[in-house]
């Protein structure tokens, strides 16, 4: 089947029914996307299609053929992204796990509402585990990438 990913066209040999993941990470060679839990609990595998947030682990490839799908490799290839420039001037990360689809959901937020406040960077980013608490510099972040994207 074709995938429209971070603005290419890729063909792909899979099962209808074999998850997005696996698709992005063991046939397209995209690891920057995680695998948690497997079961849409932890966010780690945050992808968007059509400018929406989608949990790649539970999603058969089949439903977003025709979709455009963003991944974490296609923000930017040189960390000029607002969201990546304000996570590395904040220091967000610490064992990185979770950290690209905290960005993937933060990405889609500052596209939803440009000025988030803290009740809607709450809301959407709920969904996303960090074990390390990374959970008050994820929410300064999300606030700094909403300055930049202004600038
Ligand atoms: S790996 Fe998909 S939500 Fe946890
Ligand atoms: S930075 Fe370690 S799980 Fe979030």
């Amino acid at each position: 089947m074709k995938l429209h990913v971070n603005g290419s066209e890729r063909e792909v040999d899979a099962p209808a029914d074999m998850p997005l993941l696996w698709v992005l990470r063991d046939l397209m060679g995209m690891t920057g996307t995680k695998f948690g839990c497997g079961i849409a609990q932890c966010g780690a595998c945050t992808v968007h299609a059509d400018g929406a947030p989608l949990r790649s682990c539970i999603t058969p490839v089949s439903a977003v053929e025709g979709k455009k799908i963003a991944t974490i490799e296609g923000l930017s290839a040189d960390g000029s992204h607002p969201v990546q420039k304000a996570w590395a001037e904040l220091d967000v990360v610490q064992c990185g796990y979770c950290q690209s689809g905290q960005i993937m959901s933060a990405v889609a937020l500052l596209a939803k509402i440009p000025s988030p406040n803290d009740t809607d960077i709450d809301q959407a980013m709920s969904g996303n585990i960090c074990r390390c608490g990374t959970y008050p510099r994820i929410r300064a972040a999300v606030h700094r990438a909403a300055e930049l994207s202004k600038a």
